[in-house]
């Protein structure tokens, strides 16, 4: 936990209101492999990590609800009774409470102060992060009664609504049901999981921040969902299946190909081959093969490279580096693409050599200097308490 940043959250919420709150963490996330397949009817394999925001929160008695976001600076005041969307991060908490009412739930004023320490657009979940916390403290202040799973779905339609991101359901579900030292295996057809202890003897994750969001990142992604249903349609019409899980491997995807676009083809490809990988992922995992979970993970940032089509420059730069390390087992781009981090697993002796190899390189390359993560697994969004 950041404590500075949980004491200033704090501080910041008692001088701006006079009384004290609750406070609450909620995590960013990792994903291990499994990326785009989510919205697919997919396995995934996130875990939630000790970087994420931090929120104050205490009930007003008002019909008013003020917000205070830290790293914005930026003050926000809002009646109950007139939630709409708007714009940047007001969107992302606005369309929480928005969900709440569109329930039923009866969410009256509050007063509330956050700021994390996820950099935005670094494909660590900043959003669901900022869903996830005000979710879960309104379910407490206002006796909303939804159990964890019910508040990761409610996130996932909040972030479909005012932001129009129609995201799958893997990072509120890893925000909300995380657990320290394990990886979740997240069946998103039936949301079945199961944790796996995350078993890295002698390696550690590594991201590396590459510093860039390429921008219409949310447009893009959008579209590629569009690609996938698209070709699922076709499929659906041509074979006995219900999802892209109903289909065994890439070669039967052929009898669609003539009536596809490129575009859609490849989008279809990635996701049956993705899913075959995660699949095997999971099997070496628990066999704690990590030189064979590393060959995937380079081959996932292939196809999201070449067939997905969601990398950019910067990204592909520095797989092409970790791929020079001996240290580095794999490496891919981890989230929705454009920018963002790549995750890297590394043996511990080779880390230090390589990030800062790889930071020299990289500002070399793009003038911009990344920055490098050590990650650790974390509890799904909770209250906590500061030791005076
Ligand atoms: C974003 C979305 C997730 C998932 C990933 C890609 O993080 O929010 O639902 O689709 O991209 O795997």
């Amino acid at each position: 936990m950041n404590t500075a940043i949980a004491r200033s959250v704090s501080e910041s919420f008692t001088q701006n209101f006079n009384h004290p709150p609750h406070l609450y963490f909620s995590p960013g996330r990792i994903n291990l492999i499994g990326e785009h397949v989510d919205y697919n009817d997919g396995y995934v394999m996130p875990a939630a990590i000790n970087k994420g925001v931090y929120y104050a929160v205490a009930e007003n008695h008002t019909d008013d609800i003020f917000f205070y976001a830290m790293d914005f600076n930026e003050h926000f005041s809002i009646n109950i009774h007139q939630i709409k969307s708007n714009q940047s991060w007001k969107n992302y908490v606005l369309s929480v409470i928005n969900e709440f009412q569109l329930l039923g739930k009866n969410i009256r004023g509050f007063n509330c102060v956050f700021a994390g320490d996820i950099p935005i657009g670094s494909g660590m979940s900043s959003s669901a992060a900022v869903e996830g916390g005000l979710a879960f403290a309104l379910n407490e202040f206002f006796k909303a009664g939804l159990s964890r799973v019910e508040l990761a779905l409610l996130c996932q339609r909040a972030e479909h609504n005012f932001p129009n991101v129609q995201c799958g359901i893997m990072d509120q579900f890893a925000n909300m049901m995380g657990k320290q030292d394990y990886v979740i295996l997240l069946d998103c057809r039936s949301i079945e999981h199961e944790y796996f202890p995350l078993l890295l003897a002698g390696f550690k994750i590594v991201l590396i921040n590459t510093k860039v969001h390429h921008s219409l990142a949310s447009g893009e992604y959008n579209v590629r969902r569009q690609r996938c249903e698209e070709g699922l349609t076709i499929l659906k019409g041509l074979l006995p299946i219900q999802s892209f899980r109903d289909i065994k491997n890439v070669d039967e995807l052929e009898v669609g190909r003539k009536s596809m676009t490129a575009e859609v083809y490849n989008c279809c490809r990635y996701v049956i081959e993705e899913m075959g990988r995660t699949k095997k992922a999971a099997e070496l995992l628990q066999a704690n093969d990590i030189a064979g979970f590393g060959k995937l993970m380079y081959a996932t940032h292939e196809g999201l490279s070449e067939l997905y089509r969601v990398s950019c420059d910067e990204l592909d730069f520095l797989v092409e580096q970790a791929k020079k390390y001996p240290a580095v087992i794999g490496s891919r781009l981890m989230g929705g693409g454009f920018g963002g981090c790549t995750i890297n697993i590394v043996k511990e002796e080779g880390i230090d050599h390589f990030i800062e190899a790889t930071t020299t390189e990289y500002q070399q390359r793009f003038n911009i200097i990344p920055e490098a993560y050590l990650v650790e697994t974390a509890d799904g969004t909770s209250e906590i308490t500061l030791t005076p």
